[in-house]
């Protein structure tokens, strides 16, 4: 609903036009058909608010793509160029408020933007360089993780019923953070537990001020002692960076996170209902179904603003100086000029996408990304030999979000595969004692190494006892 401050007699423009709500029920239902129908009226970028605020929706792939590109920085990222936050006329309440106002890399243009992208890309680099020994030590990690995960869930018997967003994909790759911030393992659990009630509510302020509080003091001990951990490479990036700027770039991790565990529900609802892919999948090119389904069903839909430096056109449109455009990944990617060649069977895909970004912002993380969707899928399926949504896949439940679009729930019947089976009798005994590395990595894709569920690659060989703790607690606090 348009309030009273956006009448048409106090804005031009914009707010002149007939807006649509963006996220109704025919969207949370099919974007897709709400893109085509926007598309078919506006053409390339659309009027809609966003909960009550007039926005411009760009869902073609040309202007998307150009806007992402920022030639002759003609767009910026920062609230203050949003002419109508600088009057006064976004409610201080607005949902979305907190996340545009944020001081971190995502939301700076220019200089200051490069000096704070900078550290990610030099910290992620060990973690993305296949050849060297950190992201050899994480990969074993992801696998280890993953299985602690299928072990905990097929608890219930060889065959049974499990949620696996809940219970798998969107709990992965937090534990996964953990090696990337390199924290000690009950730290690390508190952490984890606050990333999740920061996504799911409830508390999520007080999960934000926590996290934030938790993440300065790691800024700080890292200075002190570095480690093999992101934090410790992003300083050794820039030392000049504060320990209140680390603490504010990681604290975007969580979100990036999520849109990880969003992109593995996506890939495990295409492995499971699309027969082709799951072919593909078996033959091993699970990599490939990651980026076509980042094409298919972006889990990040649609982007945060951005706002024009100057008066442009714009598809059918002039966009004011100040005004906000929105981009979406998902609108672009349907984009009969774009998407329209790509039958939904095909095992073939662009790389052409966005679902990573493009230009100054482009995702530093990609590789990394890719490879967590791919281990946890690749695992899933190696330790399942059945999974079969226990409802009709159209009626899963999708979650309501303005950026995200993934499946709330995955409600499946499952079975194990034999080969799990035996590793899961086998791993009754104890974990053998193992040497610093081999405790670290312990399962190395030969299954739970005795039900591991280490939070951390501190060396902790722990009981899955704990991990299935951990998890009920996670669960607990949606
Ligand atoms: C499936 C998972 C992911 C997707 C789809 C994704 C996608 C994206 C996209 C589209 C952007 C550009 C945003 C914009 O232009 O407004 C971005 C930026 C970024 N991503 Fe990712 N990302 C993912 C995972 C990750 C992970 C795991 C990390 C870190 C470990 C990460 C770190 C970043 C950072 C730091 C930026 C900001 C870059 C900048 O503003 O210069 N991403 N990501």
């Amino acid at each position: 609903m348009i309030s009273d401050r956006w009448s048409p007699s106090a804005v031009e423009g914009l707010i002149s036009l007939p807006l649509e709500s963006l996220l109704t029920e025919d969207y949370e239902a099919d974007p897709a058909l709400v893109h085509e129908r926007l598309r078919a009226r506006y053409g390339p970028v659309a009027p809609i608010d966003v909960l009550g605020v007039p926005v411009w929706f760009a869902i073609g792939y040309d202007e998307v793509l150009h806007i992402m590109q920022n030639p002759r920085d003609m767009w910026s990222k920062r609230v203050d160029h949003w002419r109508a936050y600088a009057e006064g006329r976004v409610p201080a309440d607005w949902p979305l408020l907190a996340l545009l106002q944020a001081d971190n890399s995502g939301f700076h243009d220019g200089e200051r933007h490069r000096a704070l992208r900078g550290p990610w890309i030099a910290g992620l680099r060990p973690f993305q360089d296949p050849g060297s020994e950190q992201a050899q030590r994480l990969e074993r990690a992801m696998v280890r993780h993953c299985d602690d995960l299928a072990g905990v869930l097929a608890e219930g018997g060889p065959a049974g019923q499990a949620d696996l967003a809940a219970q798998y994909g969107r709990p992965f790759p937090l534990l996964v953070a953990n090696h990337l911030l390199g924290v000690t393992i009950e730290r690390g659990e508190e952490m984890i537990e606050d990333q999740w009630r920061l996504l799911n509510g409830p508390d999520s302020a007080g999960a934000y001020q926590r996290l934030y509080a938790a993440l300065l003091e790691l800024a700080q001990a890292k200075r002190q002692r570095r480690g093999d951990d992101l934090p410790s490479y992003m300083i050794e990036a820039k030392p000049d960076l504060t320990d209140e700027e680390l603490a504010r770039e990681l604290m975007m991790l969580s979100g990036f996170l999520d849109f990880t565990g969003s992109l593995i529900c996506n890939v495990i609802f295409e492995a499971i209902t699309n027969p082709r892919l799951r072919e593909s999948v078996s033959i091993g090119a699970i990599e490939e179904v990651v980026n076509r389904v980042a094409l298919t069903n972006p889990a990040l839909a649609n982007l945060t603003f951005r706002y024009a430096r100057s008066e442009v056109k714009l598809g059918r449109f002039t966009i004011a100086p100040g005004d906000p455009v929105m981009l979406s990944i998902a609108g672009a990617h349907t984009d009969p000029r774009f998407g329209g060649a790509l039958a939904r069977d095909s095992v073939r895909s662009t790389r052409a996408h966005l679902a990573w970004g493009a230009g100054p912002h482009r995702c530093p993380s990609q590789r990394l990304a890719t490879q967590m969707c791919t281990i946890a899928v690749r695992q899933l399926l190696d330790r399942f030999s059945a999974l079969r949504f226990t409802q009709p896949a159209e009626r899963l439940p999708w979650r309501v979000s303005p950026f995200v679009r993934t499946m709330s729930a995955l409600p499946v019947h499952y079975e194990i595969s034999r080969s799990f089976a035996l590793t899961l009798e086998s791993a009754g005994e104890p974990a053998p004692p193992a040497a610093k590395d081999s405790a670290q990595d312990s399962g190395t894709g030969g299954g739970t190494g005795g039900g591991t569920g280490g939070l951390t690659d501190e060396g902790d060989a722990r009981p899955r006892s704990r991990l299935r703790a951990f998890l009920g607690r996670l669960l607990g606090s949606q």
